[in-house]
């Protein structure tokens, strides 16, 4: 593993925004494995600033997204499909018609997950998967006790999960109970993986993933595993 400690957020969003360019140049029709949260915004603003001076294109590139809340349509303001429209999709030339994020609106969560699955096999896997961590140690919405073994599947999310990103919903009510989201297995089939961390309430977490016993308790630990991990923080949660 190799890791990068940037002096704040700014500066670390630079170092993984780099990191996507150079994946993006080498192969332009590469595939991306993206997420969202808050820790990525400030990469996804870097890339947009390089490809709105011209020094990045993104018309053949491909991405697929970690997960996507149970019963959230694309048009729904909290959706994850609407997030990286938004924070991302509509500000780059890629073609969303490249872009995947799995079926929030779709019943069947069996159907959902498997043609998750086929998505990501059709494109020959991920090349380069942008991953935020959890305070619990979760990637993607792989929450502890996850099996490492799971492909996309629907999740029940946790409580620790929910009262996290109940920052933006109008109500704890309003959070969903479920998501659907890449399993461990499908995230470390990725080609490359870059973590990104961000403020002292990671230095914990940071620490048991990277540092503690390979475990499902920390979905994050198994990333120890995987032959070629970037992590990409500022010293806050690096420290
Ligand atoms: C997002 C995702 C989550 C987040 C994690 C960290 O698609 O799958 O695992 O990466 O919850 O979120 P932030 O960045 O908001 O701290």
């Amino acid at each position: 593993m190799r890791v990068y400690c940037a002096a704040d957020y700014y500066h670390a969003s630079r170092v993984a925004a780099n990191i996507i360019s150079a994946q993006v140049i080498m192969k332009p029709d590469c595939v991306l494995g993206l997420a969202t949260g808050s820790t990525p915004i400030g990469t996804y603003e870097q890339l947009i600033r390089w490809y709105e001076k011209g020094d990045l294109d993104f018309s053949q590139v491909h991405s697929i997204n970690l997960d996507e809340y149970r019963g959230l349509s694309p048009e729904n303001e909290q959706s994850y499909r609407y997030f990286m429209n938004t924070h991302l999709f509509d500000k780059i030339n890629i073609d969303k018609k490249n872009t995947f994020v799995p079926d929030g609106l779709e019943p069947d969560s069996e159907k959902a997950c498997r043609d998750y699955e086929e998505i990501i096999h059709a494109h020959g896997g991920v090349d380069l998967q942008i991953l935020g961590l959890g305070h619990n140690g979760h990637i993607g919405f792989n929450e502890p006790g996850s099996a490492f073994e799971k492909e996309t599947h629907c999740v029940t999310l946790s409580e620790n999960t929910r009262q996290a990103n109940a920052r933006f919903f109008a109500s704890m009510e309003e959070v969903p109970t479920e998501a659907y989201t890449m399993g461990i297995k499908s995230i470390m089939q990725a080609k490359k993986i870059v973590v990104i961390v961000s403020g002292e309430s990671k230095k914990e977490i940071v620490k048991k993933a990277f540092h503690g016993p390979i475990t499902p308790e920390v979905p994050a630990s198994v990333l120890q595993l995987h032959n070629d991990v970037i992590l990409v923080g500022d010293e806050a949660a690096l420290a």
